[in-house]
């Protein structure tokens, strides 16, 4: 099915009526995947066990909604240590990815991290990942041969202070997950808003324990029509369509 074909009819399947996140199975994704894409392999890596990164149902919600978009373009906002980077490098054959983190040397703790406050406090545990990433750098990026490598664009920037839609063009799939306060998944969102027209917008950390940003932002009905929550992972996603 051509991209246009298959993201419409998972929409027209998924669509909802009214305001609000709709939560829905992940049965709902894998079910129109199977009749798109057929039976696919995935090439991932076991999930991985570091604060700060994605469940297993997060990895194939991610895949299945990147396999509707076949992307050309993919924007990532939240590098960290290269996890779903590379995840998503290694299931897209033919995508560029732009992976936003912030620049090297803005962690502004340099002390140790009390881990139970960072399971518990969002901010700090914010601030714990962008001294992990300082720390540590994209270690899960290390043995990517040079041919997959050549499709990643690494930006060290702020994501705030980005314009993907001068800067980068049309992008078909964005994962969000980068600052997980308020104020920065709003900018993150309206930005990326700008730039995804036929497409899928995939928020980490909705629902989350531990932060509270991108539950709040979408739970105000003015900022989601149609988004959907997958029970059982930390992801929200949207589907773009242009009318
Ligand atoms: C939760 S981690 C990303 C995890 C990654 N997506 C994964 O699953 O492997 C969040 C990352 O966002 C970065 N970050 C936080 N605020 C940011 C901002 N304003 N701009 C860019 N990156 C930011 C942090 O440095 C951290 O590396």
């Amino acid at each position: 099915m051509e991209q246009k074909q298959s993201l419409s009819a998972l929409a027209d399947k998924l669509s909802a009526e009214g305001p609000g996140v709709k939560t829905i199975k992940l049965r709902q994704l894998l079910e129109p995947h199977r009749e798109a894409f057929g039976v696919r392999p995935t090439k991932m890596l076991f999930p991985p066990v570091e604060i700060g990164s994605v469940t297993l149902v997060d990895q194939i919600v991610l895949l299945s909604l990147m396999d509707f978009c076949t992307p050309k373009r993919i924007v990532e906002i939240g590098t960290f240590l290269g996890y779903t980077t590379r995840m998503l490098l290694e299931n897209s054959s033919d995508a560029i990815i732009y992976s936003v983190d912030l620049p090297q040397g803005d962690s502004t703790t340099k002390d140790g991290f009390d881990l139970v406050r960072v399971l518990n406090d969002g901010d700090y545990n914010d601030r714990y990942l962008t001294q992990q990433r300082e720390l540590i750098g994209e270690t899960y990026l290390a043995d990517l041969p040079e041919s997959i490598l050549a499709r990643l664009r690494l930006i060290r920037q702020d994501s705030t202070t980005l314009n993907y839609a001068d800067d980068i063009g049309r992008i078909d799939f964005a994962f969000i997950d980068g600052g997980h306060d308020l104020e920065t998944v709003a900018a993150d969102t309206a930005c990326i808003r700008q730039a995804v027209k036929n497409g899928v917008i995939v928020w980490h950390d909705y629902s989350s324990g531990i932060h509270s940003g991108v539950t709040e932002f979408l739970s105000n009905e003015d900022n989601c029509s149609e988004v959907f929550h997958v029970a059982g992972s930390l992801c929200a996603f949207e589907i773009r369509k242009q009318a």
